[in-house]
């Protein structure tokens, strides 16, 4: 046995005394043991008095404190035993808009419903008319505002919808808007085409018309320009039918874009059922998916994305049927719908308590819905999601030690740093990423 010490391995980033929470697996489960004896933690595979190395981005090595090999490290962070997490996903936002929707809040707390609004004019297509009207720079810094609301919490990865501008040339400038933020703020941003949210004013009653539209110069533009990752659509009595989301799937795939759809919210159509059936990576809402949409899903893989937010905003009272995505093994992902209608919601952490206390899910669940199954709903699972060797270093430190502090208090926002790929950084100090002040 040779008794030459190992050489020093250079690393950018080092974290030591960190409870890590990888999300990976249950480690802390005694085999055959109790399964609520005080020591245990389902599912969240906690490391105490962890480290976590980070080269190049990526996690290099990750382990217990007291294992850990020889680094040299350009900087070193002592975590003070306090929870690290992967940087948290919100897997589904609305965020870039123009103009707000507080009159149709009282008009719903009046009694309109918010179908009806939806139908005299309202709705998703008041926000569209507001949207037009803003130029891309205004956008943008509403957009950022919002942006650094999520990223104050810790998130690092953030999908972005299109959808409320419902022509080439809005639609277009939202999803820049989108890109844009990606690019210049310290943030992970995916994009999703929604041209078809709603039926604009000018294609009243004409909704296969329109799709003409979408899934013609609509959808050229954004391949043409490489705007989306993915496209969506919101199948619904309101919206689309399951045949013209159909046409857009059809659509979309020879270009390479994942499908998302928003189904199941206010009606069951089937929606969740067609979009597994086409490999969609999620279906979004589902407050009223039946057995036959959850086996759909359940074969294809594809992500339930639950949304407590407009599911408290609109006051509905059908809950998604989790445990039927349970029995069937169907991953649950949580987000905000951060939009400005049914789901002005610009708190992730909120999310997750809505979703223990509405939906029932338990605090595993929740923050699995966050990281890495959000993460899975958004196709990136192989990058980030969870904390493993080999992923990219996003990062959230927390001034907690248990992982249920993170949902089972609200208004309190006890994130203490937000790294990614290592670097500790905050939306909105791009030129300056540094110590918060
Ligand atoms: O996810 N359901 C459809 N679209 C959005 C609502 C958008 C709006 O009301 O402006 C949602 O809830
Ligand atoms: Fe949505």
């Amino acid at each position: 046995m040779s008794s030459n010490p190992q050489p020093s391995q250079p690393v950018d980033h080092l974290f030591r005394h960190a409870r890590l929470a990888t999300l990976v697996a249950d480690d802390t489960r005694p085999s055959n043991g109790p399964s609520n004896g005080p020591s245990y933690r389902p599912g969240y595979g906690l490391i105490d008095d962890g480290a976590l190395a980070v080269r190049d981005g990526r996690i290099v090595w990750l382990g217990s404190d007291a294992t850990l090999p020889r680094f040299t490290a350009r900087q070193e962070t002592d975590c003070q035993g306090q929870l690290l997490t992967p940087g948290l996903i919100d897997c589904h936002t609305h965020l870039v808009w123009g103009g707000d929707r507080f009159q149709e809040f009282e008009m719903r707390l009046e009694g309109v419903a918010y179908e009806e609004i939806a139908r005299r004019g309202g709705g998703i297509v008041s926000t569209v008319r507001a949207t037009r009207q803003a130029s891309e720079q205004a956008l943008y810094e509403a957009a950022l505002e919002r942006l650094r609301c999520l990223s104050a919490e810790g998130v690092t990865t953030v999908e972005i919808k299109s959808g409320y501008g419902l022509d080439v040339a809005s639609e277009c400038r939202l999803l820049r808007v989108a890109r844009r933020l990606g690019e210049q703020q310290p943030v992970r941003v995916r994009t999703t085409f929604l041209g078809a949210h709603a039926v604009p004013p000018e294609f009243a009653g004409r909704a296969d018309d329109y799709m003409d539209l979408v899934v013609g110069d609509m959808l050229e533009a954004v391949v043409d320009e490489g705007l989306a990752d993915a496209v969506d659509a919101f199948c619904e009595g309101i919206a689309f039918s399951p045949s013209q989301v159909e046409r857009l799937f059809l659509a979309a795939k020879p270009h390479g874009l994942q499908l998302k759809l928003h189904a199941e919210q206010l009606s069951n159509l089937g929606g969740s059922a067609l979009a597994a059936r086409h490999g969609a990576l999620s279906a979004d809402h589902l407050e009223y998916l039946d057995e036959a949409g959850v086996e759909a899903m359940a074969a294809a893989g594809s992500v339930a994305v639950l949304l407590p937010g407009a599911f408290h905003f609109l006051r509905e009272t059908q809950r998604p049927p989790v445990e039927l995505l349970r029995r069937h093994g169907v991953p649950i992902a949580l987000a905000t719908d951060l939009n400005p209608g049914s789901s002005p919601l610009y708190s992730l952490l909120t999310a997750l308590n809505l979703g223990c206390l509405l939906f029932n899910l338990t605090p595993t669940e929740a923050l699995l819905g966050v990281t890495r199954h959000a993460a899975q709903a958004l196709g990136l699972d192989d990058e980030i999601g969870s904390l493993e060797v080999g992923k990219r270093a996003d990062l959230a430190l927390w001034g907690v030690t248990e992982p249920a502090a993170l949902m089972g208090q609200l208004g309190f926002n006890p994130c203490r740093g937000r790294y990614l790929d290592g670097r500790l950084c905050w939306v909105g100090e791009a030129d300056a990423p540094g110590e918060r002040p």
